[in-house]
């Protein structure tokens, strides 16, 4: 079906219809969207004079991403037109986190669960997001850094590639899966890592005295993970006078090989933020009562992120 001269809602409608009849491939005909750069979606590109609808590639992949669809590459069928095929996502389990709730409570995110298969260094949006983290948090050359719930180590391994000076760091990361600790110690062999398998509820046990920066990431929403006292046992206890931290909470969820922005209530055909609003509001204020400056940003992972400082 060629669309180019279809409003997007037509074509919504169109998409919807097939998927409710049970397609799980949709072809469609479109304007290249190489034809119109620089226009917003909507505005019109003359061609020999015909006049198309342009739509750049974002709005194509934007569509499919909130249909639970996967877009596959474009291809030309000429000079004015490519050719969109969307794939119905498989739907294997209803998970945001790819925990295998089979395994002991320890190993849902070891190495042997559907969570293992995720390399977060890979999502540009999370490096990106991390990174200008970082950035806010500036930390010095020698810098000391815990990681509660570190799995096998993504975050300590972007740490030493973006931030220059923490190559020698003493970093310390604590997870109670055994198998995820035992990989990230065969990553970071030889290099000044320390890393525990243990419960992040009982933090106090291991003595790991005050850090410059504590980071968190898609951790502290884990079932069995008391949050609150969490968080107040690290601002308390394990927090220099002028640490940061940095707290991250998913607001995505992984399918079939593709990342789908926003969290999603169990039934939702949308995401639903409203539990995730809570503890991003609740953290924030916290943070700011004790002294810190806070940022909230993030796509992927929405990061809550408090420097030493005062205020808003
Ligand atoms: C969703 S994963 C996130 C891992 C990593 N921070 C990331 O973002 O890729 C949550 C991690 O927290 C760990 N975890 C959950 N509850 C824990 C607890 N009570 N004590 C220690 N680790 C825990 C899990 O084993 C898992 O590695």
């Amino acid at each position: 079906m060629n669309v180019a001269a279809s409003s997007l809602l037509q074509i919504l409608e169109h998409l919807e219809q097939e998927l409710a009849r049970g397609a799980t491939r949709i072809e469609i005909e479109v304007l290249d969207p190489d034809r119109g750069r620089g226009l917003y979606a909507g505005e019109r590109v003359a061609i020999d004079g015909v006049s198309y609808v342009h739509r750049p590639f974002r709005v194509w992949v934007d569509l499919a991403e909130r249909l639970g669809l996967r877009l596959l590459t474009p291809r030309a069928i000429d000079d004015r037109f490519v050719r969109l095929v969307f794939e119905r996502l498989a739907r294997t389990r209803d998970s945001a986190a790819l925990g295998d709730r089979e395994a002991a409570p320890t190993e849902r995110y070891g190495t042997d669960s559907e969570f293992a298969r995720i390399t977060k260094l890979e999502d540009p949006g999370f490096v990106l997001d991390m990174t200008d983290a970082l950035d806010r948090v500036a930390l010095k050359p020698g810098a000391r850094v815990l990681d509660l719930g570190v799995n096998t180590g993504d975050e300590l391994a972007l740490l030493r590639a973006r931030v220059p000076g923490l190559r020698n760091a003493k970093l310390v990361g604590v997870d109670h899966s055994a198998s995820a600790i035992a990989k990230a110690r065969e990553r970071f062999a030889g290099d000044n890592v320390e890393l525990h398998v243990a419960d992040v509820n009982e933090l106090g046990a291991l003595g790991l005295g005050k850090f410059d920066l504590v980071l968190s990431i898609g951790t502290l929403q884990s079932p069995g993970v008391d949050d609150r006292e969490l968080v107040r046992r690290i601002v308390q206890d394990h927090l220099a006078p002028d640490g940061a931290v940095i707290l991250g909470f998913p607001n995505s969820r992984y399918v079939d090989g593709e990342v789908e922005h926003g969290t999603r209530m169990k039934n939702y055909r949308q995401p639903e933020l409203g539990l995730l609003v809570k503890d991003v509001a609740f953290y924030r204020k916290y943070l700011q009562q004790h002294h810190r400056r806070v940022f909230v940003t993030g796509k992927h992972y929405i990061l809550v992120t408090g420097i030493a400082g005062q205020g808003e």
